[in-house]
C-alpha cells in the first residue's frame, strides 16, 4: 500500500455550503461574526505559518519547548501506534512526538488546508519513508471516523487551536473526538494561559503586520469563492482582550462607512464607519478550567505541564 493517503471527507460542495451558510448568518446579524475557519486558504496557511516565527508570538515556541522536553515521557505514557492529529497545519511540531514514538506505525493529520496536508505530508515523507501518512481533509469539529489504524491512538491538538472554539463548540468537540477512540486511548492538548494583556494583545497585533494581513485574508477568501468586493483597505485590523470570557478578539472594522456585494449570494453587506466584523476569538486558559472541560467529555486528566515561563500548556488525558 501506498505511504501516503489523502481523503477528503468533506466533497469540496460541502465547504461551499458551510462558507456560504456561514457568510448568509454571519454577515447579516449583529455583530457580525465568521468562524475563523475561513482565514486558512494557502495564503492564510502561508501567513500563519508566518506568525508563528514572529518575535511577538510565543505560543509556538512556548509548546515547542514543552514538547521538546516531554516527548520521550508522552511516548512511555501512550506507547501510541498510530498518531491522529487535528488542524496538523504544517505539522512542524509535531516531529518531536514522531520521532519520540518508537512504535509510530500510521499518522494521520487532519486539516480544512490541502495546501498545508501536502506541504506537510510531502516534506514528512521524504524524511520518514517507512511513516504510514493518511492525510484527512476534514472539519476537526464534524469527524465521525477514523481512518483504520492499530491501536493505541493518541489524539494532538497542538496550538491553542482549541481556544478558536466558543466554550459551548469546546464541549461539543471534546465529546466527538472522545467518540473517535477507544477507552484507554489519549489526548494531548495545547493550550495558550492567561497572562498579562500586553503581551497577549502583542501576540495578535505584531509590529510587521503579519497578523493584521492575516486577519484580512479573510476577505480575499470571500472575494475568490463568492465574487465578494471588500476593499481590504477599507478594514483595520483589531486585536483586544476580552477579560471577563478571557479571550482575545480579533475584529475587522470598517474605517468608514462601506457596503460589501456578495453577488453569489445576492447579499448587500452595509457595514456603518467603525462597525466591526468579529473574525476570531482564541481562548486563554487555567489549569482548573482545562481540568473541568476534558473530564466533562469523558477524558481523565492525566499530566499537565508548562514552558518554564508558564505561558502555555500541554495536558494528557486518558478517554475512559
Ligand atoms: N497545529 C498547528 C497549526 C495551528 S493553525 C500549530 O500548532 O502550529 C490552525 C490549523 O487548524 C490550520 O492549519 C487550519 O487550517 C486548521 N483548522 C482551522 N479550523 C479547522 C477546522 N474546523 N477543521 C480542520 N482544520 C481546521
Ligand atoms: C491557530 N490558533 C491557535 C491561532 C491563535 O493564536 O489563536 C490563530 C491565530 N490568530 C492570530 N494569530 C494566530
Amino acid at each position: 500500500m501506498s505511504p501516503f493517503l489523502l481523503t477528503r471527507t468533506l466533497p469540496e460542495d460541502t465547504t461551499g455550503a458551510a462558507l456560504r451558510a456561514d457568510v448568509l448568518t454571519g454577515l447579516t446579524r449583529v455583530p457580525k461574526e465568521l468562524p475563523p475557519r475561513w482565514f486558512y486558504d494557502a495564503r492564510g496557511s502561508e501567513l500563519f505559518e508566518e506568525i508563528t516565527r514572529l518575535p511577538e508570538y510565543y505560543p509556538t515556541r512556548a509548546e515547542r519547548e514543552i514538547l521538546i522536553r516531554e516527548a520521550p515521557g508522552i511516548a512511555a505514557l501512550t506507547g501510541a501506534r498510530t498518531l491522529v492529529e487535528l488542524g496538523s497545519g504544517s505539522s512542524e511540531k509535531t516531529r518531536h512526538l514522531l520521532d519520540a514514538l518508537p512504535g509510530l506505525e500510521s499518522y494521520v493529520p487532519v486539516d480544512v488546508s490541502e495546501s498545508a496536508l501536502r506541504g506537510a505530508a510531502g516534506a514528512l515523507l521524504e524524511e520518514r519513508p517507512g511513516l504510514r501518512i493518511h492525510a484527512l481533509i476534514a472539519d476537526f469539529t464534524a469527524l465521525t471516523e477514523l481512518p483504520d489504524s492499530p491501536g493505541p491512538r493518541l489524539l494532538v491538538f497542538l496550538g491553542g487551536t482549541i481556544g478558536n472554539l466558543l466554550p459551548a463548540e469546546r464541549a461539543r468537540f471534546l465529546r466527538g473526538v472522545r467518540r473517535l477512540v477507544d477507552p484507554g486511548d489519549a489526548l494531548l492538548l495545547g493550550t495558550d494561559l492567561v497572562k498579562d494583556e500586553e503581551t497577549l494583545v502583542r501576540a495578535y497585533d505584531d509590529a510587521a503586520g503579519v497578523t493584521a494581513d492575516f486577519n484580512r485574508n479573510v476577505l480575499r477568501v470571500l472575494a475568490r469563492e463568492l465574487g465578494a468586493d471588500a476593499d481590504l483597505a477599507d478594514f483595520d485590523h483589531v486585536a483586544l482582550w476580552d477579560r471577563e470570557n478571557e479571550w482575545i478578539e480579533m475584529r475587522l472594522r470598517a474605517r468608514t462607512a462601506v457596503t460589501v456585494k456578495i453577488p453569489e449570494l445576492n447579499l448587500v453587506v452595509p457595514f456603518e464607519a467603525g462597525e466591526e466584523l468579529r473574525t476570531e476569538v482564541s481562548a486563554k486558559f487555567r489549569r482548573e478550567g482545562v481540568r473541568r472541560e476534558l473530564a466533562g467529555a469523558g477524558w481523565e486528566p492525566a499530566e499537565w505541564w508548562t514552558d518554564t515561563e508558564g505561558r502555555f500548556a500541554l495536558s494528557l488525558a486518558r478517554a475512559v
